[in-house]
């Protein structure tokens, strides 16, 4: 079987030269157009090796380069940078990027070629790449509509792609009227519809991904059809295939799912690991959470996979937690402060709180919180840094961005949130 190597640069002409460079070599070469892309392209192709230029737009060379050195796969897979820039001072940097080797640009065939063949030598395929394990697949869901499932789907998804630096996957199962694309300020390039004619059997994960949208916090999304009838073909078989292939290729896939229980939503909340079932604090919402928990009852959907979530999306009259908790009779695990002002701004402007308020109470509840649900795994290994300090200081970043006010802020933490 003939190696694969990856190759990264936004230049078309500097793929094509690369590319015609290997492919007589006998490599399979793949690529991508920047690092954010790289990343995700790395996951899914499981390269023998990375060819990174440096200046790209979303994520550069080095930061990408960085990045797939903390990933368990990539850790010891070669990486080549190729550049323009050929001084002593950005070699350094490559190298202390954690990059293999250094090239300069033009190069020739012949020493590409053979620096490649070289480092591959160095690399014994198989022998550290860890096993493969299925990502966490987390629902949110309500009976009751407006009591923020979007809101926190989205900053959810946001959160764990800036904790753990790696993509996330959004699914947006309001398949008529889904916004996470809205959420995002993402345009709907491409969206469920575009999988409605593909027969399930032909759905693999390559052709999701390209149906996905990029946002550059990380989070990829699958949006909702432009038009509510394009979304009747969207079959529950299919949501399951879909679901599959992105729990195989992403650590967490996050579920935005409409106020119903037709077959879509079970399926998804079938495949669910956890579902956060969100209710705000007032008696519809109340009594829709309890005639969901009913109904999780009846069709013997297990109640450890579900946790409540209180969000207060109005500042007034609200129903005490201890009523709503002694209602349900069950514990209620995170409440969400209201926060109209940030969540409204952030939805105007497509930048979930969790994103540009890190470092501010409600991006940092929100953040905390999505540490909480990570799994096992992830969680006995925290960053000494959020991944949001370098997004935020990306020029690519909502360059746009308003101030955010910091007064007003309630205080409540999420419970059983990590310290
Ligand atoms: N904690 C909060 N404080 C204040 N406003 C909030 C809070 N959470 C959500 N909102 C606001 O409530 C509104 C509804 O939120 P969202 O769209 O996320 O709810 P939903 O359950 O997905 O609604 P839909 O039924 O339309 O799908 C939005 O304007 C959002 O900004
Ligand atoms: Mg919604």
């Amino acid at each position: 079987m003939s190696q694969k190597i990856l190759v990264v640069d936004d230049s078309a002409m500097n793929l094509k030269l690369v590319v015609s460079s290997l492919a007589p070599a006998g490599y399979e070469v793949v690529t991508a157009q920047n690092g954010r892309e790289a990343l995700l392209r790395a996951e899914t192709v499981q390269p023998d090796m990375i060819i990174l230029d440096v200046q790209m737009p979303e994520m550069n060379g080095y930061e990408a380069c960085r990045r797939l050195r903390r990933n368990p796969h990539f850790s010891m897979r070669p990486i080549m940078i190729l550049t323009a820039n050929n001084s002593l001072e950005e070699r350094i940097r490559g190298l202390e990027a954690g990059a293999d080797d250094y090239m300069a640009k033009p190069f020739e065939a012949a020493e590409l070629q053979a620096r490649v063949k070289a480092l591959l030598r160095r690399f014994v395929p198989h022998a550290l790449a860890p096993a493969t394990t299925q990502g966490k697949l987390l629902s949110v869901f309500s009976l009751r509509g407006g009591v923020g499932v979007s809101t926190i789907a989205t900053n959810l998804a946001a959160g764990m792609a800036q904790i753990w630096e790696q993509p996330t996957a959004l699914v947006d199962m309001v398949l008529t009227s889904g916004q996470c694309a809205l959420m995002f300020n993402l345009p709907l390039r491409s969206t469920w519809a575009d999988l409605a004619s593909v027969p399930s059997e032909d759905i693999d994960f390559e052709l999701v991904e390209r149906r996905m949208l990029p946002h550059a916090s990380g989070v990829h999304v699958l949006a909702a059809a432009p038009r509510p009838e394009q979304s009747e073909l969207i079959t529950a078989d299919k949501v399951a295939t879909v679901l599959g292939e992105l729990r195989d290729h992403f650590p967490y896939v996050v579920i935005d799912l409409p106020h119903d229980f037709r077959e879509t939503t079970l399926t998804a909340l079938d495949a669910s690991d956890q579902v956060l079932a969100v209710l705000s604090p007032e008696i519809a919402s109340v009594s829709m959470a309890a005639c969901m928990l009913d109904v999780f009852d009846q069709i013997g959907y297990p109640r450890a996979k579900v946790t409540l979530v209180l969000n207060t999306t109005f500042d007034r009259g609200a129903l005490a937690r201890k009523d709503i908790e002694s209602t349900l009779k069950m514990p209620i695990n995170t409440v969400i402060p209201f926060a109209q002002d940030y969540f409204v701004n952030a939805l105007n402007r497509g930048v979930p709180p969790v994103i540009e308020m890190s470092t501010r109470p409600l991006g940092a509840l929100l953040e905390d919180w999505a540490f909480s649900l990570s799994s096992e795994q992830h969680r006995t290994n925290r960053p000494e840094k959020p991944g949001a300090e370098r997004y935020n200081a990306s020029p690519n970043a909502h360059s746009n961005a308003a101030p955010m006010r910091a007064n007003n802020m309630p205080t409540v933490r999420a419970q059983g949130a990590a310290p």
